[in-house]
């Protein structure tokens, strides 16, 4: 029977798929752990545990009280707050991973899933359909810890065989738990926003377009790369994953069609200079050949999702 830890639970990733993976592998096997208190769904379902990856000493006693056999690490810091506190950013994304790398190297963990991000890209890279295999150099910290994580799981795999996986997820939308200083964060704020005061005031301009991905879509398929068959995972590395693609101009019309009093404005801030270094769309067929990955949310059905379940959040109804 696997037991499983995820690193960082209490996060916009680590909450949706905590549950997803107490509903396969069973509540008790699945543990949570993060610096801070998670939701309630998750506290109440099974094991939770306030823990530091920083603290390698009390994570190795967690993972052997446990038993643990495999590790998802989510816990990072984003690309908008990376940029206010570059070292201790890099602190916390290159150390926290190593931890997990080495103490997997240690114990015999059978398998890593670790995320990287559509900011190893930068500005040399082509923006339209982004090869998997292209130009990855980063002007952001956030997207130079990912590459260099990416870089060092692939020579974990390589040296020492350890099963790591990877995606280099585009920007996550999602209702349950909100995300904290990512600069695609704009298209999960507006929702808010909307339902709350019929206006937003975007930090990016009109048309900076960028691959996004609703977060059922990247749970999907996270649990598909984890359940692939070693062999058919090709990249070490991590995976290119595609989404869709849409600037402010389009979400905000989107949400109109169900708002129709809804004003968008635009402030562009430091966040911009990022958004404009990231691809606008992504090649994913090495994925989708080597591990079935599928999703299904375009801008309208998500944008429904969002309204729907934002409002029932707000206890507002939308419509
Ligand atoms: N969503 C992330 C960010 O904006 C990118 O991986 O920082």
């Amino acid at each position: 029977m696997e037991k499983i830890i995820v690193i960082g639970a209490s996060g916009q990733i680590g909450s949706e798929l905590t549950m997803a993976l107490r509903n396969t592998f069973g509540n008790e096997n699945v543990f949570a752990t993060d610096i801070k208190q998670a939701t309630q769904d998750v506290m109440d379902s099974g094991p939770f545990q306030i823990l530091d990856v920083l603290d390698v000493n009390a994570i190795r006693e967690y993972l052997s009280k446990n038993k643990i056999t495999q590790i998802y690490h989510l816990a990072a810091v984003l690309s908008g707050t990376a940029e206010k506190h570059p070292l201790k950013a890099w602190g916390i994304n290159m150390d926290g991973l190593f931890n997990i790398l080495e103490l997997a190297k240690e114990i015999h963990i059978s398998k890593v899933f670790w995320p990287s991000s559509i900011a190893v890209f930068g500005p040399t890279t082509p923006k339209v359909n982004t090869p998997q295999l292209t130009y990855t150099e980063p002007s952001t910290v956030y997207g130079i810890s990912k590459l260099a994580g990416e870089r060092w799981c692939e020579y974990y795999f390589n040296k020492y065989g350890l099963d790591v996986r990877s995606i280099r997820y585009p920007g996550l939308i999602s209702y349950k738990t909100e995300a904290g200083g990512g600069t695609t964060d704009y298209a999960v704020e507006i929702y808010y926003d909307a339902i709350k005061q019929k206006r937003y005031e975007c930090f990016l301009k009109e048309d900076a377009k960028l691959p996004m991905m609703f977060m059922d879509d990247a749970i999907e398929s996270t649990i598909e790369l984890m359940n692939a068959d070693a062999s058919k995972i090709s990249i070490r590395s991590s995976y290119n994953l595609g989404g869709i693609s849409f600037n402010p101009k389009e979400i905000a019309r989107e949400i109109k069609k169900h708002i129709p009093e809804f004003e968008i404005t635009y402030k562009p801030d430091f966040r911009q200079k990022i958004a404009e270094s990231w691809p606008q769309s992504i090649d994913d067929s090495v994925a989708k050949k080597d591990w079935d990955c599928k999703y299904i949310y375009d801008l309208a059905k998500m944008t429904e999702v969002m309204l729907k379940e934002v409002g029932n959040k707000l206890k507002v109804k939308v419509g």
